[in-house]
Formats: structure tokens, C-alpha cells, sequence
């Protein structure tokens, strides 16, 4: 099968395969995602398979408008209206206890089912015209960093999936800030995204950040997401996180230096560095935006391994530590 290449304005023929039970490549903010129809156990069981995902693993599933999550769900805390009234849509996603209307597939098993509304006028259109709530992991293979251009979906899925939308750059690079609601007035976050914590923290102030968000899980640790247990966004290249001020960096990478060997660097840095380098932006918000595309272009110049200069964690920056310390296994070197 060839995967067909749409414009945006070709979403009819998205929504058809939506509502025929197949899976779509669609652009969102965040990433791109691998959308099906989320009440179709059949069509669910296709994104898995397409993306190589573990079965425990559960989908996100992505609304037009927050107040059809009564629909899916059994129990809507006061906290959750107020978070999506502020910020949905957008890059956020909060977990509730579903309902029977959300099988077992899309959950992983688990009884309870991550809700976003996404921005993404191509996302949001596609749920309104398939009338359907669609799950959308992202849409790349399981373990490798996410999509943020069409070309890396069609990548990872040309002659797996149908179809994949073009919506071009996606506008945030991250995946979205996925947390649970504690105790009516707690928020524990899952996943860091755009959705920061000190944003989060104007709703509430009691805000968690799960410790598997900034380190591994220690032997048997239960995970409070099931995502937290894989490997995720590693390219082929072996990834080393380094924490270090610039001048021990560049000194590290040349004691190190040799053939396949890169370093992922901020814009700053590069006047005078002396190694083979790619650069990740010059603050948060750009490197969240670039850090996916960037582990991508590793691999297609076949990087065999790259010190990558290690993100402030304020802000958007935590985002990016937690899939850099993912990206690299959790191997970091403190200079
Ligand atoms: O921005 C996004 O969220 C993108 C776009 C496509 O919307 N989607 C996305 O989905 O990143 P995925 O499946 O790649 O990541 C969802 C994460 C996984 O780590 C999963 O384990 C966690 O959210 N998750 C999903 N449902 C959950 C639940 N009920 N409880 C705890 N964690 C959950
Ligand atoms: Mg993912």
C-alpha cells in the first residue's frame, strides 16, 4: 500500500477513512499523531500494530470541545473544568476515570482515559467532521522520537498507514503536558509539555511533579503512566546528555572525539566550537520545538554518538530534559 500524502484540504477523505475504521496520520500542535477512531476496537488495534506499541500502553483520545468528555468518562473533578477552561484548546491532557464507551484497547487495560482537545485547526476539523472521538498517539515508531513534519511520518508509516495529512511544522515540537487530577485539588504531572507547571500552578497550587519525570524508574517501581516504562525517542545514535558550562563541554567532547561523533548544541555556543555539531535553539521554546527533528537528522547523517549540551528544566525546559534523559537511556555525565 502507498501511503497517500494530503493537503489539508483534502479532509474528507481523512474523515472517510476515520469513519471506515482505518488510522490517519494527522498534525496537531504537539506532534503529529496516528489518529483512529477511538470507539472502534478494530480500527484502535491498527494503530498499535502500526506503530509496534505495547498493548499495556494506552491512548490519548482527543475531543472537539472538553464538555464531551461527560460522554466518555464516569467523574469530571471541578479541577479539570477549570484547567480546560483555561487551557483547552491546547497542549493538555488530563487523565479521568472513563467509561464503557471507552473500550478496554484504547485504555491499555486501564480504567481510567487521558482527555485534549487539541488547537490544531486540522485535528480539531477531522473530529468534527468524522464525528468521532479519535485516539491519536504520536505518529512515530514506538521508541523512536515523535513526528513533527509530515515527511517524518511518512517515514516511519509510507505503506503502513493509508494516509497522512500535511500541516506542515508542528507548532510546538512536545508532545502535551499529560497530568491526573489527586485528592479534587492536586495535580500530579505525568508528562512535562507547553502546559507548564508554574502555568498550571495559577489553577491550583498544589502541583507534583512525578518523579519518573526527571529520572528512571528504580526496579520494580510502579509506573503512574504506563509510558513512563519504555523506551522512548532514542534514535539510532547513542544519545549522552552532558551538564556542564560550555567550556568543560567542549573540552569533554574533544578528549572523546572521533569518527561518528557529534555534539547538540545550543545557538550560542557554536561561534568558536571547534567539533562536528548540530545546534537545538537558543531557548526553551525553540529547543522543544526542535530537540524531535534534530535526534531525527542525528540519524540521517549517521551520527554514532552525540553529547547533547544538557536544557535549563524552568518552564518548557522541563519538557525537554524529560525526553532528552529518555532519549539518552538516562545516561548523563555531570562535569
Ligand atoms: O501531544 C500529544 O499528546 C500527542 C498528540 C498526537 O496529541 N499524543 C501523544 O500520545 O503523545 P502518546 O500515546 O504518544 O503519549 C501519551 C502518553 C503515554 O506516555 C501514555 O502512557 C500516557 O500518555 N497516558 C495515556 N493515557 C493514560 C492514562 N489513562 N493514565 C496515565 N497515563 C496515560
Ligand atoms: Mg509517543
Amino acid at each position: 500500500m502507498e501511503t497517500l500524502l494530503l493537503t489539508e484540504k483534502q479532509l474528507e477523505i481523512a474523515s472517510k477513512l476515520i469513519t471506515d475504521g482505518e488510522v490517519v496520520g494527522i498534525p496537531t500542535e504537539t506532534v503529529y499523531g496516528l489518529g483512529a477512531d477511538a470507539s472502534n476496537e478494530n480500527a484502535v488495534r491498527k494503530i498499535f500494530s502500526a506503530k509496534g506499541r505495547p498493548a499495556d500502553n494506552p491512548l490519548i483520545v482527543h475531543l472537539a470541545d472538553f464538555s464531551q468528555a461527560v460522554e466518555y468518562t464516569s467523574y469530571i473533578p471541578e479541577l479539570a473544568w477549570k484547567l480546560a477552561e483555561k487551557f483547552m484548546p491546547g497542549a493538555l491532557t488530563i487523565v479521568l476515570p472513563k467509561n464503557d464507551r471507552i473500550p478496554a484497547v484504547t485504555s491499555g487495560g486501564l480504567d481510567t482515559v487521558g482527555i485534549r482537545v487539541p488547537s490544531h485547526p486540522v485535528m480539531h476539523r477531522l473530529i468534527e467532521i468524522s464525528g468521532r472521538p479519535i485516539s491519536a498517539p504520536s505518529a512515530n515508531k514506538s521508541g523512536y522520537p515523535s513526528p513533527t513534519t509530515a515527511q517524518h511520518v511518512m517515514r516511519d508509516m509510507n505503506g503502513i498507514i493509508p494516509a497522512v495529512i500535511d500541516g506542515g511544522e508542528c507548532q510546538y515540537g512536545v508532545e502535551s503536558t499529560v497530568i491526573a487530577i489527586e485528592n479534587e485539588d492536586t495535580i500530579r504531572i505525568l508528562r512535562p509539555g507547553c502546559i507548564t507547571k508554574e502555568m498550571l500552578m495559577t489553577v491550583t497550587g498544589n502541583v507534583i511533579v512525578d518523579k519518573a519525570v526527571l529520572k528512571g524508574l528504580e526496579n520494580g517501581e510502579k509506573a503512574s503512566s504506563p509510558g513512563m516504562k519504555y523506551k522512548h525517542y532514542s534514535p539510532s545514535a547513542d544519545i549522552v546528555m552532558v551538564e556542564s558550562d560550555l567550556k568543560s563541554f567542549t573540552e569533554y567532547v574533544g578528549k572523546h572525539y572521533g569518527d561518528g561523533v557529534y555534539a547538540l548544541i545550543f545557538d550560542g555556543d557554536k561561534q568558536n566550537f571547534p567539533y562536528r555539531h548540530m545546534t537545538y535553539g537558543a531557548d526553551s521554546l525553540q529547543q522543544a520545538q526542535q530537540i524531535f527533528r534534530r535526534l531525527r537528522e542525528l540519524d540521517d547523517i549517521h551520527a554514532e554518538k552525540v553529547y547533547v549540551r544538557s536544557p535549563d528544566t524552568d518552564g518548557v525546559g522541563l519538557a525537554v530534559y524529560n525526553r532528552l534523559i529518555r532519549a539518552c537511556g538516562f545516561e548523563v555525565i555531570r562535569l
